[in-house]
């Protein structure tokens, strides 16, 4: 078990496009090290995703989802534990849907982010198998954002309404004072 230290956002290391996880090297010790550190630091954090980048991995690594409700996100609907290395999104309709996001790279901060609102997924899964998932919603807006870490975007740069930008204790005090 090892918590890493998230980055922040302002370090260069989250700006870099990810390198692909080569098949080879997925049944391999040092990628269940990664996968598991990865695991650690979200739940440490309790966060609703975390890609490798954050953890100054510069892999095509993502997970998210806890099957179970975050408390970071309280009336987010379950999103099933999933490992996605080496991803492709793809939009399956033109429509973007605004909705709000936090980041632990961005702690304390929320902002409202456009996002496709129904997209399909691919890569792969923790043993090398294919996913291909067709999601929306949330479930759609949490991969979108996790995989934005591998090509170096945070989620402030994808804002199109900055006035529609803050700190969460203020923009939601009712969550912060129930924690
Ligand atoms: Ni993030």
């Amino acid at each position: 078990m090892s918590v890493r230290t998230i980055l922040k956002m302002g370090d260069e290391r989250l700006l870099r496009v990810a390198q692909a996880v080569p098949p080879h090297r997925m049944a391999t010790p040092w990628f269940a090290e990664l996968l598991q550190d990865l695991r650690d630091t979200m739940a440490a954090a309790s966060g609703a995703g975390l890609a490798a980048p954050q953890i100054g991995e510069d892999w095509q690594v993502v997970i998210f989802g806890s099957g179970q409700i975050n408390p970071r996100y309280p009336d987010a609907p379950i999103i099933p534990t999933t490992v996605l290395v080496n991803p492709i999104i793809t939009p399956l309709a033109d429509d973007l849907e605004a909705g709000w996001e936090g980041c632990l790279s961005v702690p304390g901060l929320r902002g409202q982010v456009p996002r496709f609102v129904r997209i399909r997924y691919q890569g792969l899964d923790e043993h090398g198998q294919a996913i291909d998932r067709s999601v929306d919603g949330f479930h759609a807006r949490v991969v979108q954002h996790e995989c934005d870490h591998l090509i170096g975007r945070l989620y402030p740069t994808r804002m199109t309404d900055m006035t529609q930008f803050g700190f969460n204790e203020v923009l939601f005090p009712e969550l912060a004072a129930g924690r």
